[in-house]
């Protein structure tokens, strides 16, 4: 199949879906509980695509060339039955690599039903291992010891499964040593986000991230580290791998680091807008596309190999430290990272 190109020449290979915009959790670098205040509502269930609609749309980019589908939120395990969209995903493309993102609070209940539907990979976020540091930058509380079961019994049965870190400065920086011991004893991939300007309800400030290369240097104290070479293309992480053989951290730096060219992800918004960047201002509107203009799935696959064709975004390699202070942009839990 001749890939789907844009006009930087970036194939189209992985598409992101968020599946609803709601969260249990109110971290403080995406949907912090002070910025939003109590009575915040997350969008009515008839904007919000049904199970149908996502699937049709895969078949969409399927016919476009896409290898992987990430499934996200908002938290996508408070929706119901996400494994019937995993059936259904896992129907419509065989070969697909299908993942998840998810805040690890519901995984347990749901690792069985996600693995017959046909789930390959589970990426679990956790910022902290203490409870209490867990629950400040987490905004609710966190029973971390749960979620880290949850994490060990998905990999006994099969997941492929990677750990999503932030560290956010004076708030969890002293959970980097706890977090790697942890992933070095159970073998888990651990992944260190940059913490992004995505939004601009999180209050981002660049005072507050702390890089890639500080993380190095303070696990560099105790374990030392070697790169590992680049993958094919449009991977997110930096890989290293410990010196002593005990498995590989990961690297995520769209701050210090941007990897705009490699970028082959388009995403899917809970309520059905095609965004070709995370740092988009828009979308375009998919769901109208299906729900009005009734598209069927050919039409629809031209539809969005025209937005694709047309694209030109770079966002982390022309921000600027003030980037998040006056634009208006989708929220991380919009689109789900
Ligand atoms: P893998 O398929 O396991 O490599 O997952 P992933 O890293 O693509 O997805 P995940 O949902 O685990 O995201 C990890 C972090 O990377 C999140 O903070 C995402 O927001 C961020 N991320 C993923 N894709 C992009 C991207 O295209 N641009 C930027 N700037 N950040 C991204
Ligand atoms: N910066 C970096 N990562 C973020 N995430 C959410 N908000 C931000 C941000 N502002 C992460 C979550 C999750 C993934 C989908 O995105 O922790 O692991
Ligand atoms: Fe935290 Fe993810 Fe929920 Fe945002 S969507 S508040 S990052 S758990
Ligand atoms: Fe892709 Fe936009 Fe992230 Fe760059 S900033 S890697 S273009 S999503």
């Amino acid at each position: 199949m001749t890939a789907t190109i844009d006009s930087l020449k970036r194939p189209l290979k992985d598409l992101r879906v968020s599946i609803t915009d709601r969260c249990n959790l109110r971290c403080q670098y995406c949907l912090p509980e002070e910025l939003l205040g109590p009575g915040f509502a997350f969008s009515p269930r008839e904007e919000v695509l049904t199970y149908e609609e996502i699937n049709r749309i895969v078949d969409a980019f399927l016919a476009l060339g896409i290898r992987k589908v990430r499934i996200t939120g908002g938290e996508p395990l408070l929706r119901r039955d996400v494994s019937d969209l995993v059936r259904l995903l896992r129907k419509t493309g065989p070969e697909l690599d299908l993942a998840i993102t998810t805040n690890g609070l519901k995984l347990d209940e749901h690792l069985q039903s996600l693995r017959e539907a046909g789930l390959d990979r589970l990426n679990v976020s956790l910022d902290a291992i203490d409870p209490q540091i867990g629950r400040k930058i987490a905004g609710r509380p966190l029973d971390t010891e749960k979620i880290w079961a949850a994490v060990i019994r998905g990999q006994a049965m099969g997941f492929r499964v990677k750990l999503n870190t932030v560290i956010k400065k004076g708030v969890n920086d002293c959970q980097v040593l706890p977090l790697v011991e942890r992933c070095r004893k159970d073998g888990i991939e651990l992944r260190f986000i940059e913490y992004m300007d995505v939004g601009t309800s999180n209050g981002w400030d660049l005072q507050e991230v702390v890089t890639a290369k500080e993380i190095q240097e303070r696990i560099g104290l105790h374990y030392a580290l070697s790169p590992q070479a680049l993958d094919s293309g449009g991977e997110t992480a930096r890989r290293y791998r410990y010196d002593d053989g005990q498995g590989v951290v990961g690297f995520i730096n769209s701050i210090s680091q941007p990897f705009c060219q490699g970028c082959n992800r388009a995403r899917i918004s809970a309520t059905g807008d095609l965004h070709t960047c995370l740092f988009a201002n828009s979308g375009h509107p998919l769901k109208h596309w299906l729900r009005e203009e009734k598209l069927d799935t050919k039409a629809l696959a031209d539809r969005i190999g025209k937005v694709w064709g047309g694209r030109s975004d770079r966002y982390s390699e022309v921000r600027t430290s003030r980037a998040s202070a006056s634009s208006s942009r989708t929220e991380m839990w919009q689109i789900g990272g």
